[in-house]
């Protein structure tokens, strides 16, 4: 139990890596304040954290909006009396589009989420974290900080920056006691690319299976990573396991990348 008796709040409850978070931290042992804008999506996902004996508070939030990210910090602290960890998951997907050609509007929309709604988040917490001398903070970036394909440009930009200020951010809270760092998941074998692989398999007249293998034929571990898997590193990450690692950046990938 390395969450034991600690408060974790993670922004971006989707039906991805944001429920296996909530749902692995607190079997880990911690209570979960979980945020996003649908509020169904939190409820569905805080019955399946009260499923395994924790404590879960949902608070409907826009991560882009100042008043609704107090909203969530007061509404933690009321309901639980501490935060001990922060999860920066949530994430807007900019348009594959490459950068000679994107919207300036697409690319201020994605920063804004990514990067500077991560930033907001963080400081408002980190009194908070700090007050117990052993917060943690963590950013969930991408495996697209190690290529530069076509069409990820603006999704790239993004992700590197809120890798710069996970980075920034640990020199700046280290001296309160905050570590900050970040997980990078590559593929995840999550609903989205199981939808993805079915059309991809549908367009060649091939299984899904097929498509499976194919891509994990390139990835060391010959497999993509489950949701969870990611979600544990998190739990490391926000554990007192990790309790001399700030400012890492840690691939979650069965290999794919190595960095
Ligand atoms: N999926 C992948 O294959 C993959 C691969 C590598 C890295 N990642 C990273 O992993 C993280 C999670 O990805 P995921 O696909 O698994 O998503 P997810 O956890 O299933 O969902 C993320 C949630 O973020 C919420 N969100 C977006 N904008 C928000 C806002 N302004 N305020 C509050 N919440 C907001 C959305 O919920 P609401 O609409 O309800 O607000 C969305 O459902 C992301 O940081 C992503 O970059 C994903």
């Amino acid at each position: 139990m390395p969450l034991k008796d600690k408060v974790v709040v993670i922004s971006g409850v989707g039906p991805g890596l944001g429920r296996s978070l909530a749902v692995r931290c607190a079997a880990a042992g911690a209570d979960v304040v979980l945020a996003a804008r649908t509020q169904k999506r939190l409820d569905e996902v805080a019955e399946e954290v009260t499923a395994l004996g924790r404590r879960a508070v949902t608070v409907q939030t826009d991560i882009t909006d100042e008043e609704s990210c107090r909203n969530l910090l007061d509404t933690a602290l009321d309901a639980c009396g501490r935060v001990d960890g922060l999860v920066n998951n949530a994430f807007a997907i900019p348009p594959l589009t490459d950068l000679c050609d994107v919207d300036f509007d697409a690319i201020r929309a994605s920063v804004e989420t990514n990067v500077l709604a991560a930033l907001r988040l963080t400081r408002l917490f980190a009194p908070a974290l700090a007050e117990h001398g052993d917060g943690s903070v963590v950013m969930v970036n991408s495996a697209v900080l190690r290529h530069s394909r076509r069409t990820f440009g603006t999704y790239k930009m993004s992700k590197t920056a809120l890798l710069s200020l996970a980075q920034s951010l640990a020199t700046e809270l280290g001296p309160r006691g905050v570590r900050v760092n970040t997980v990078a998941p590559g593929y995840i074998w999550a609903d989205n690319l199981k939808f993805y692989f079915r059309h991809l398999a549908q367009e060649r007249g091939i299984t899904t299976r097929q498509v499976y293998e194919e891509t994990a034929a390139d990835i060391d571990l010959r497999r993509l990573p489950e949701p969870d898997e990611i979600a544990d590193t998190v739990v490391f990450m926000l554990s007192p396991l990790a309790r001399a690692v700030t400012g890492q950046c840690l691939d979650v990938n069965c290999g794919e990348f190595h960095h």
